[in-house]
């Protein structure tokens, strides 16, 4: 065969596959519905028809691709389901880019950018990114400009899932979002891996995933720098496991805050392991308003490394930050006079366990258990556990209020459990 031959039957067969390809009845190019992908264009309508070719798909699969090499400028959008096929995938290779206006948000909730809701079988992947121009907001906020005309409290949640199951996210770059990055809310079953997630540690309230309402939600081999909690886990969450994860500058993995309206929470079944914390301001953090009522249980936090962190270990059960924290995630009105202020009941934490954790702290409490005196933390339990300063010369502690339980191993500080 000559040279000429071969390169004839090669692009004959790249043809022919390229031919293929496309005429997939189950891939749903974003191109192909009129996307453009320069930046500028608003590509959204482009991409809820091909959203709508593919979940109306009746195959077994159905994939709706956003290809690499291009931008695309998104304006809020919802993909609806429930969808036809058993599983959507979308393969996101390409950068989708938020509208970095504000303005753009006039005629929609401020709260959310895309969001997937009422599906039951989606895988997310790709090496793509998911741009959401959050600087404007950032400016305008008003946790950076306390009391200013005009300022926001609310800004639009990059990704949301509402009311979906059996959804796998991975190898995807979500980064500068306006507030909290990745929202999983009403889900069972979310899987998400190998994420990179990274806005400035100066942004406001921009925390990495945000999970409420949840059963089984793993998130695991993440990345994830940001301005508030790397992870929060809110109310009714269940088997929520968080591993492998680097938590950078930040507020560290949270649960909580828990209760502010007063309601009655239920979160149960947590684990943090194999988590590196580098300069964020907490570890593993629970806090609770002195209204609330219910239940934290059966909690474990485990292999942790602290690097520079302010209060690598801390309970706050009398949490008030009102000024701080305007967001309101949870559906729950929040009466702020009464967060603070109103009868105290306090939610009960129980089953804690803080084992393997070590590190530098750069405050003196390292281990900070300040429980509800109204009804204490019991069942703590540390082993391994070795913090230390920060500075070469400084000595940390622990310190504790209402907290029972017992310890194994090594612990640095000593314990202070009763
Ligand atoms: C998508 O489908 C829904 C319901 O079938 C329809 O109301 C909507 O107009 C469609 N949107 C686009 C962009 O095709
Ligand atoms: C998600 O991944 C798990 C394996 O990690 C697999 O069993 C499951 O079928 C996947 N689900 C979807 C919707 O792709
Ligand atoms: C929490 O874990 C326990 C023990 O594994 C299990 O019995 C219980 O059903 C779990 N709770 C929920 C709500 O899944
Ligand atoms: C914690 O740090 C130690 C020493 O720096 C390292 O050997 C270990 O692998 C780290 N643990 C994790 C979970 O990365
Ligand atoms: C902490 O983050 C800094 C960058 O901010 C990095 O240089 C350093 O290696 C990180 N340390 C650990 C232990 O991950
Ligand atoms: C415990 O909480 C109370 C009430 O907010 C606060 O005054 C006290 O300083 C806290 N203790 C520690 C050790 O942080």
């Amino acid at each position: 065969m000559d040279f000429f031959t071969r390169i004839c039957i090669l692009s004959l067969l790249s043809v022919i596959s390229i031919q293929l390809i496309s005429a997939d009845p189950n891939t749903f190019n974003v191109q192909d519905y009129g996307a453009v992908g320069d930046q500028k264009t608003d590509d959204s309508w482009a991409f809820l028809k091909a959203w709508n070719a593919t979940c109306s798909a009746t195959t077994g699969t159905a994939t709706m691709i956003i290809p690499k090499g291009k931008t695309f400028l998104v304006y809020p959008i919802t993909f609806w389901g429930p969808c036809k096929s058993t599983t959507v995938y979308v393969t996101l290779s390409g950068t989708v880019k938020a509208p970095e206006d504000p303005s753009a948000w006039k005629d929609h909730d401020v709260g959310k950018w895309l969001e997937f809701q009422g599906i039951n079988g989606l895988n997310i992947d790709g090496y793509g990114q998911l741009d959401g121009s959050g600087q404007k907001w950032w400016d305008q906020s008003c946790k950076l400009n306390p009391g200013k005309g005009g300022c926001t409290k609310l800004a639009p949640t990059v990704l949301g899932f509402r009311e979906c199951k059996n959804v796998n996210m991975s190898h995807i770059f979500v980064i500068s979002s306006p507030q909290t990055h990745i929202l999983v809310l009403g889900g069972e079953n979310v899987y998400l891996k190998d994420l990179t997630i990274r806005s400035p540690g100066t942004s406001p309230n921009t925390d990495g995933i945000h999970i409420s309402h949840s059963n089984n939600v793993l998130v695991d081999g993440s990345f994830i720098e940001s301005g508030d909690d790397c992870v929060s886990i809110g109310d009714a969450s269940m088997n929520i496991h968080v591993s492998y994860c680097e938590c950078e500058l930040g507020h560290g993995v949270s649960i909580g805050s828990l209760g502010r309206s007063g309601n009655e929470v239920l979160v149960e079944n947590i684990t943090v392991e194999h988590v590196n914390f580098n300069q964020t301001s907490n570890g593993g953090r629970i806090k609770t308003w002195q209204v609330g009522r219910g239940q934290v249980r059966n909690v474990e936090f485990s292999y942790l490394n602290f690097t520079n962190v302010q209060n690598p270990i801390i309970i706050d059960q009398y949490y008030c930050d009102v000024a701080h924290n305007p967001i309101i995630i949870d559906q729950y009105y929040c009466d702020v006079a009464h967060a603070c202020k109103g009868t105290k009941t306090g939610v009960k934490i129980s089953d804690v366990r803080y084992i393997k954790a070590f590190g530098t702290s750069t405050t003196p409490v390292a281990i900070n258990l300040n429980c509800s005196n109204i009804v204490p933390c019991t069942g703590i339990t540390f082993e391994d556990v070795q913090l230390e300063s920060a500075s070469s010369n400084g000595q940390v502690t622990s310190s504790c209020n209402n907290a029972f339980g017992n310890t194994k191993g090594i612990i640095k500080p000593n314990s202070c459990l009763k």
